[in-house]
């Protein structure tokens, strides 16, 4: 009999890493050539709204060029016919999840193609370029910015998450490196509700030690085999 019924499962880029899209912290300290602090910071907008703006721009056509893989495609499956609670936590801002056929998805860190306007705070839906500043749907003002949650900014939608996790019996954690907080804690925070927790990474994250279990390989053979486990009722 399994008794796992609920299931919080948090990603990060290394589940997108084999539809080649860079993870953050595999290139020497730098992300796509930039530091983190230069592009992906309030501060940075503010100093420098041109670099940051182009920089997104090309991060937002890039993705549009990927395709899911099959981690992925494993998760929406298992999002398709698990009966019980699941929530797919996702701290990536690209849309493979979704494009996957994944419904429970909770973009903690916002989307690419979302621009998110300052004057009005509407949310639009956008695949082309902000560097020449367009008109906000909603107000028509020019102040659209990437809808991402830069450092230093607050994750989206934490209440449902902890409200979702309050009823896990497992927690899953998929391509995260664990070294940014919130996300990072939430082994700890399931540990503490007495979820089961196991970990699905290429190596050991920073948190490794706090799960029940930890399977080291690719995302695009470890996820499709653990969701055959669950399917088939050989969870324990
Ligand atoms: N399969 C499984 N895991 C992989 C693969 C793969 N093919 N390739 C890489 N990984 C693992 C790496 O070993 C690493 O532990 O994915 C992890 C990626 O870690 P990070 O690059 O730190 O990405 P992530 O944990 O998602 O970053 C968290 O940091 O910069 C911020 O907001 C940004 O959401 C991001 C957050």
């Amino acid at each position: 009999m399994n008794a796992i019924r609920n299931i919080v499962i948090l990603t990060g880029a290394g589940i997108s890493a084999e539809s080649g899209i860079d993870t953050f912290r595999g290139g020497g300290g730098l992300w796509e050539q930039h530091r983190v602090e230069d592009v992906a910071t309030p501060e940075a907008f503010a100093r420098d709204p041109e670099l940051v703006l182009r920089f997104y721009d090309m991060r937002r056509a890039a993705i549009q060029e990927k395709q899911p893989n099959p981690a992925h495609f494993a998760l929406a499956k298992l999002d398709r016919e698990w009966p019980g609670d699941l929530l797919i936590v996702t701290q990536n801002v690209d849309d493979l999840h979704e494009r996957a056929g994944g419904r429970r998805v909770l973009h903690m860190h916002g989307e690419h193609l979302n621009a998110w306007c300052t004057a009005c705070d509407e949310r639009s839906r956008w695949t082309g370029p902000l560097i020449d500043r367009p008109a906000c749907p909603g107000c028509g003002e020019a102040a659209l910015r990437p809808d991402v949650v830069w450092f230093g900014e607050m994750p989206y939608r934490m209440e449902e998450i902890y409200a979702a996790m309050r009823d896990a019996h497992l927690f899953v954690s998929i391509g995260t490196s664990g070294a940014v907080y919130p996300a990072a804690g939430f082994v700890r925070d399931a540990r503490s509700l007495r979820a089961r927790t196991l970990e699905l990474n290429l190596e050991r994250s920073h948190g490794s030690g706090w799960f029940d279990e930890t399977r080291l390989g690719p995302a695009s053979e470890l996820v499709p085999a653990w969701v055959e486990e669950m399917l088939a009722g050989n969870a324990n």
